[in-house]
This record gives C-alpha cells, structure tokens and sequence, in this order.
C-alpha cells in the first residue's frame, strides 16, 4: 500500500470517529432519552442539523406551531407521534421551561 492510500485512510478513520463522538455527545448531553426524541431524530434531522433545536429561541406555544411548520414543509412525523414530540421540544427546549 502507497504512504499516499495509508494516509488517506487514516484520515477517514480519524473522520469518521470524530463524527462518531460528536453524535454520541448530541446524544447524550442535549438530547435526554425521551419519548419523542426518536421521533425528533429521525424526522427533523432531514434538512437541516439538530443544532436548530438548541440555538432556537422559543416559547413551548412556538414550539407547538414550529412542529406543524415543519410537517407542512415535509418532516415526516406520523400523527401519533406529534404529541410526543411537541412535549419533548417543549420540556428541552422552550426558553420559558429552561
Ligand atoms: C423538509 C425540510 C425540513 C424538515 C424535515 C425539518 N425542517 Fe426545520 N427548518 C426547515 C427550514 C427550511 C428552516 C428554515 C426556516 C426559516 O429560516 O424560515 C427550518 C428551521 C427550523 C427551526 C428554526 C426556526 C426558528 O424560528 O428559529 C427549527 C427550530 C426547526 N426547523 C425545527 C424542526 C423540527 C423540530 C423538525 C422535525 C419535526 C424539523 N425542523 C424538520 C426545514 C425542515
């Protein structure tokens, strides 16, 4: 194997680990296993970054017009889990339950 193809595979390894922890961190730390936070992975990762979650300023009332937004733009949340996943944004994440 060229020093050239060792490194680039190093690289990718060191990537792909690196991206791994930071995942693992999101996880952990800003996202409490809830119901609903499968839901808010799977769903509201699709166009843009968890991210959006934390640095968003809003109310538990914005939270619940935020989740309706989304589906009208084409977040795919089944009708049985918008409860759930409003009550998740809403415990985590509404500046007046911070
Ligand atoms: C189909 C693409 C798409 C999906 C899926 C999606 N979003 Fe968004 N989201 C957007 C776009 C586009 C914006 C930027 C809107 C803007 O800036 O006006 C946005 C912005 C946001 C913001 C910032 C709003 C603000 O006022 O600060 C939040 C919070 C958010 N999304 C939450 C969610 C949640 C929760 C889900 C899952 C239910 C989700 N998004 C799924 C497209 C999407």
């Amino acid at each position: 194997m060229s020093n050239r193809v060792r490194l680039l595979r190093a690289a990718v390894v060191v990537f792909l680990a690196s991206s791994g922890l930071i995942t693992l961190a999101i996880s952990q730390e800003s996202f409490p296993d809830a119901p609903g936070r499968d839901t808010l992975i799977l769903a509201c990762t699709q166009c843009h970054s968890l991210g959006k979650m934390a640095v968003a300023k809003l109310t538990a009332e914005d939270w619940q017009f935020i989740v309706y937004d989304m589906i009208s733009r084409g977040a795919p949340v089944h009708q049985e889990d918008i409860a759930d996943l409003t009550k998740y944004l809403q415990d985590n994440f509404a500046i007046d339950n911070r």
